[in-house]
């Protein structure tokens, strides 16, 4: 495998107009790409994020809401929270962004793999097209029946007194996503790109949930990849990536895989 143009350095957080965001360290052609996305990526898309002030957990507990214990106590609670969020993910208005289509973009041109891995059960990733995306805390906009496990399609709301298409039983159909206490979606996959990869981007998430938050350890630990967090601010693991850029994520996400690309290609010539 090729060599990286230049070591890992020390962290670097610089704040630079965006259309001069240039990557530190350009992976290898034909390098693997992984992207961890979170709650701040969809924000400019209207989408609220959890843990900024006036975001989601501010006004809602997490253990009414979003635990298997949760569930089990108030189902319609649980139903009636995600029903909200649902009606607001269908609104006209909340379509994907700059920077989800930049990702898009940096699938189709680099020339290896991007793996985008999401913290985000919202559907955003997808309606703008990335295709190699793995949603590790569910999707929103589907149903699972805990009775039987059949997973099926559900943009709309969802009540106890739904019946599962499978099996046939109601009461049993809850949101397909992870709740806190509950093991992450294809963790192996994930595991595998991350610990094989020669960048690694985090962008829009806060750092605090694990396993998502440990992932760029994990990077620093098995792999020589290049580490570099996009962010609105400082995550609780900033200090841990080589190189950080703050602003909203519709700037600095384009700015950043432009030059990403344009470095790549220069390079290349
Ligand atoms: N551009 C970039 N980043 C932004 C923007 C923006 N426009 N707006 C907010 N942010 C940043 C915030 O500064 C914050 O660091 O996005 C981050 C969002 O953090 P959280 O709200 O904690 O969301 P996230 O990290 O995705 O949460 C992880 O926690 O509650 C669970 O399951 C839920 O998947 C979620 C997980």
């Amino acid at each position: 495998m090729p060599a990286f143009r230049t070591a890992a350095g020390k962290a670097s957080q610089r704040i630079m107009p965006p259309d001069l965001l240039s990557p530190k360290i350009i992976p290898p052609p034909g390098g693997r790409i992984v992207i961890l996305t979170g709650a701040g990526i969809s924000k400019e898309s209207g989408l609220e994020t959890f843990r900024d002030a006036g975001g989601i957990w501010s006004r809602v507990r997490v253990e009414d809401v979003a635990t298997p214990e949760a569930f089990a106590r108030d189902p319609e609670r649980c139903h009636a929270f995600y029903n909200m969020r649902r009606a607001r993910h269908r609104a006209a208005d909340v379509q994907p962004n700059a920077a989800h289509q930049a990702l898009v973009r940096l699938e189709a041109e680099w020339p290896g793999e991007v793996v985008v891995v999401t913290q985000n059960v919202d559907s955003l990733h997808d309606r703008a097209g990335t295709k190699n995306l793995i949603h590790m805390h569910g999707i929103y906009s589907q149903a699972r029946c805990t009775h039987c496990d059949h997973v099926a399609d559900w943009p709309g709301d969802m009540s106890v007194a739904d019946r599962c298409a499978s099996c046939g039983q109601t009461g049993g159909l809850r949101p397909n996503v992870v709740w806190f206490g509950e093991m992450p979606i294809a963790m192996e996959r994930i595991t595998a790109a991350l610990t094989d990869c020669d960048l690694f981007i985090s962008i829009g998430t806060s750092g605090n949930v694990f396993p998502a938050a440990g992932f760029v350890a994990v990077v620093r630990k098995t792999t020589k990849a290049h580490t570099a967090e996009l962010n609105l601010e400082p995550s609780a693991g900033a200090t841990l990536f080589a190189e950080a850029h703050y602003g909203p994520a519709t700037e600095i996400v384009p700015a950043y895989i432009e030059g990403l690309l344009r470095t790549a290609r220069l390079h290349d010539s």
